[in-house]
């Protein structure tokens, strides 16, 4: 059955919240088998939180990152699916970040026509982002995301506990998409998370908040015709810087932190098409600057990065449709821009005073 919504579960104890799930639907002979992936990380920090209540199902465990979210590693997860004789009767709990959550979820959509899936973030960007609005996928030669299907996980469980073992920098990474969030839908948050440092930051309140704007965008749009593109603000030169530096190992960004550098380039955009003042711009890049630093990019790197955005999935024949601020909290798409403006919002990043962190 086609899962058009998922059940989000705000919990302060997922072991004990879960296991009241697990036996009822093991009573009801709901799943017959209970899979659950994890990285080596996840298998490490998280696992052990749940590993009782996981006596009756059977671990599949990928290597982490990025660069394994691919066609290889599903046929990894098919394979194991497959030896384990799992039937369509199944269920695959997915227990770490966006790698997983977006690779286990396309692995559970597509075995056997679509096995039910639950997801488990445990990074920050998973929480407020990724494991939310149906998307699944894998990265496929060289472009993000490239082979996928929109799909729901039954549940999707949000437990903060999880953030604990984060390391620092991937915690902050998720951070960007909180601040996104804000900058297209809630002037007021963004106000108020930008005058507290990340230790001050309430996670439970800022979980709760993200998921609240994120899930009643996607609601009016699911399958991104129209108003979700707005959730794609930073997105486009945030991208397209990514994935230049994929090619440069010493240089690499978390997505994160090239999603920062994408809100300021798509805020100065912004503002030169009028429709943010100089005082707000100012401000965007001083809060962003203030969290990421900045990266640095030379002006010889400029085209080939505008290069890639022109290639980025979500453009039209070739031209670039961006998501641009009208005010702190107020987000518009598709605006087209030109190759000298592109160039211009470059310059002003790279020549943007670089706040102490
Ligand atoms: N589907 C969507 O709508 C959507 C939205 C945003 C991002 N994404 C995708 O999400 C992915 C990025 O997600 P991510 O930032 O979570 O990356 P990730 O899954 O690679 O996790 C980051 C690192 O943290 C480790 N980790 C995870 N949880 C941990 C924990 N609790 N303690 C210690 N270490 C832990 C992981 O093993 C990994 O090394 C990208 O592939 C991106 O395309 C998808
Ligand atoms: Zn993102």
């Amino acid at each position: 059955m086609m899962n058009v919504s998922s059940q989000v579960i705000f919990t302060k104890n997922i072991a004990i919240d879960l296991e009241q799930y697990l036996r009822q639907w093991l009573d009801n002979k709901q799943y017959k088998n209970i899979f659950v992936l994890v990285d080596e990380n996840t298998r490490k920090h998280c696992y052990p939180i749940l590993d009782k209540i996981f006596s009756q199902s059977q671990v599949i465990e990928i290597p982490s990152g990025e660069l394994n979210k691919n066609i290889h590693t599903c046929g990894q997860i098919w394979g194991q699916l497959t030896d384990f004789k799992a039937d369509r009767n199944s269920l695959l709990i997915n227990l770490g970040g966006g790698v997983i959550g977006d690779m286990g979820g396309f692995c559970a959509a597509t075995y056997k026509r679509g096995i039910d899936f639950i997801q488990i973030p445990t990074t920050l960007l998973a929480q407020v982002d990724a494991s939310i609005g149906g998307k699944l996928g894998v990265d496929f030669q060289g472009f993000k995301n490239q082979i996928g299907v929109f799909q729901y996980p039954k549940y999707v469980f949000l437990d903060i506990g999880f953030l604990q073992t984060l390391p620092q920098r991937q915690l902050i990474s998720g951070f960007a998409e909180i601040l996104k969030h804000c900058l297209i839908a809630d002037l007021k948050k963004w106000k108020e998370i930008s005058r507290k440092s990340i230790a001050q930051q309430d996670w439970a309140d800022l979980v709760v908040h993200s998921v609240g704007i994120k899930s009643e965008i996607v609601a009016q749009d699911p399958k991104e015709t129209g108003l979700r593109k707005i959730l794609n603000f930073g997105h486009t030169l945030g991208h397209a810087l990514e994935t230049y530096l994929l090619e440069i190992p010493e240089r690499q960004v978390l997505h994160g932190e090239a999603i920062a550098f994408g809100m300021i380039v798509e805020s100065f955009i912004s503002f030169q098409k009028n429709l943010i003042s100089k005082t707000e711009l100012s401000e965007i890049t001083a809060v962003i600057q203030h969290f990421f630093g900045k990266i640095d990019i030379s002006k010889t790197e400029f085209e080939k990065i505008i290069e890639l955005a022109h290639q980025d999935k979500k453009n039209t024949s070739q031209q670039i449709r961006l998501v641009l601020l009208e005010s702190i909290g107020k987000a518009s798409y598709d605006h087209s821009v030109s190759p000298e403006t592109l160039q211009q919002s470059l310059e002003y990043y790279a020549n943007s005073y670089d706040f102490e962190k």
